[in-house]
């Protein structure tokens, strides 16, 4: 009989520690949406450069490289691409390189010179235009003097 009653305390207890812990995890959800609906207003017109550069390293980086060189998959080094081509292009490319390489001259010598016949893909990411902006922002330091 005692041993029931411990068994019943021990499945109360620990039913009693998961409710608490469903509930504060919930409570760190909400705090954390609450943070992220923050950033996101407060970010709605300042480009984020550091977020930026986390896009580069997460994605970009697994083909390009920061500097002037090529990568091994033909993808330019990303120095400088800003006196290559503008915001408004970037954008464009950024989002679609398919799509956009089938209506835009520079966007088609570009992909024809690759060494491979690779095209940039669309990237789920770049449909954003918060993420554009950030990561165009982040190119814009890739400056040599
Ligand atoms: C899977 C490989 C791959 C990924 C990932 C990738 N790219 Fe590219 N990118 C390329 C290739 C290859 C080219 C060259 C054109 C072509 O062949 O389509 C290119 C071209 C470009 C160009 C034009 C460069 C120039 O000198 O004219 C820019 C700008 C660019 N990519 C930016 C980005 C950014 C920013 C990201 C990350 C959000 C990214 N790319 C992710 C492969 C990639």
């Amino acid at each position: 009989m005692r041993s029931y009653f411990l068994t019943w305390l021990l499945l109360m207890s620990s039913g009693l520690w998961m409710i608490t812990e469903a509930i504060s995890a919930e409570a760190d959800a909400a705090s954390a949406a609450g943070t992220a609906v923050e950033q996101t207003v407060a970010a709605e017109s300042v480009p984020d450069v550091a977020h930026g550069k986390q896009i580069f390293q997460t994605i970009c980086s697994h083909c390009h490289h920061a500097d002037h060189s090529t990568s091994a998959v033909g993808a330019p080094g990303l120095m400088d691409v800003l006196d290559r081509h503008d915001e408004a292009w970037l954008h464009q490319w950024l989002q679609g390189p398919e799509a956009f390489s089938k209506k835009d001259e520079t966007a088609q010598a570009l992909v024809e010179s690759n060494p491979f016949g690779l095209i940039m893909p669309t990237l789920p990411e770049m449909q954003d235009e918060k993420n554009r902006q950030d990561i165009i922002a982040f190119l814009k330091t890739l400056k040599s003097e």
